[in-house]
């Protein structure tokens, strides 16, 4: 199973639909235990105190019970189950069942929340010191994983996405809002459902005055421009042009704010093979329009690969059924911006 995951991490931004029970696992323990887990053997590798933080706080997540959720597959909507319960009983039939484990509550489609630490470990390496007091925007957050954790932290953690899995999963008062973190610390979580900045009311409901604004396999090149022609639903369609896209994250940063686009990415296919979009993990946006957008490019398209094998190994990703060699199937690239203080 953790193949699966791992296929989706880096394959895909969107799943048409899930099996009832397509992502409990047998061959670990899951939910929080296994992400303490993972905690343990990152520990050694990661070399911050952003990064060392972020994993110690895996102690702080609540555990979750089994949800129910209901899935309409012709609306592709997702349902909580007192929702679908109020449903007559012909448009009932009609729905799919999803039991909706710790596991997936954490991981979501996409794996480990605590591969999280490999964009931490560059935002370290350039300044950034803690999440006390900060506010970060995840754009394609996927699953409330991270932001809980930056949350529990004290940071004001907000993410968005469109994926209609995240708001019936996420629907229990405890999911977001005030998080109590002791000794002191008054983190928050929001997770909001829409295209931004496409959507107007996203748009206003996202906000401004963020510290950091990060963005994890998501905003890839392969995705958002792809160099061959793709189907249309391996891809990400912003809604909006480059220079409206970068100047709207501008927009909503603080003076002295960040942009982290991290990616990681499968090896790219040959040309005689059919184009893996998830594969090119360099900005979508050319270094020009950051700058003309006003941004300082701190860092354009770099390389992490070496770390994220490392992460893979610990993690397991090169074990099991469907392993990868993280050598020769994986790589990272990343890009960083900030917005000038003074401006
Ligand atoms: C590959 S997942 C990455 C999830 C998470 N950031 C991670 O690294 O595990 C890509 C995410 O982008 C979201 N997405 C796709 N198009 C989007 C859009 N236009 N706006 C916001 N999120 C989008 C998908 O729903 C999905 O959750």
């Amino acid at each position: 199973m953790r193949r699966r995951l791992l296929v989706l991490l880096i394959s895909t931004p969107l799943l048409p639909s899930l099996a009832a029970t397509s992502l409990s696992r047998n061959d670990d323990p899951g939910g929080i235990i296994r992400i303490r887990r993972d905690a343990d053997r990152l520990a050694p590798l990661v070399k911050s105190e952003l990064s060392r933080g972020f994993l110690e706080a895996t102690t702080q997540l609540p555990t979750v019970a089994p949800r129910t959720l209901y899935q309409d597959p012709v609306r592709k909507v997702f349902l909580t189950e007192s929702a679908a319960e109020k449903l007559d009983p012909s448009a009932f039939a009609g729905l799919k069942k999803v039991s909706a484990d710790e596991t997936l509550y954490y991981n979501t489609k996409y794996g480990s929340p605590l591969a999280y630490v490999l964009p931490l470990e560059q935002l370290a390496l350039a300044g950034f010191k803690g999440w006390e007091g900060r506010k970060v925007l995840d754009f394609g957050y996927g699953g409330v994983g991270p932001l809980r954790l930056m949350a529990t932290l004290g940071a004001d953690a907000v993410g968005v996405d469109v994926d209609p899995l995240l708001p019936a999963l996420y629907s229990a008062p405890s999911d977001q809002g005030v998080i109590e973190t002791a000794p002191g610390a008054r983190g928050r979580v929001t997770l909001i459902d829409g295209r931004f900045p496409f959507d107007p009311t996203t748009k206003a409901n996202v906000g401004q005055g963020y510290d950091l604004i990060l963005s994890k396999n998501t905003l890839k090149r392969g995705y958002v421009h792809p160099d061959r022609p793709t189907d249309k639903r391996r891809l990400i369609d912003l809604g909006v042009d480059d220079a409206t896209f970068v100047s709207t994250l501008y927009s909503a940063l603080k003076p002295g704010g960040r942009v982290l686009i991290y990616n990681l990415c499968p090896a790219p296919s040959s040309s005689d093979k059919p184009f893996i979009p998830a594969a090119d993990g360099r900005s979508p946006f050319d270094r020009s329009v950051w700058e003309a957008a006003g941004f300082r490019v701190l860092a354009f398209d770099k390389d992490d690969s070496t770390a994220a094998r490392a992460l893979a190994r610990a993690l397991e990703w090169d074990r099991g059924e469907g392993a990868m060699d993280p050598e020769k199937d994986l790589f990272a690239l990343f890009t960083l911006v900030e917005k000038p203080a003074a401006s």
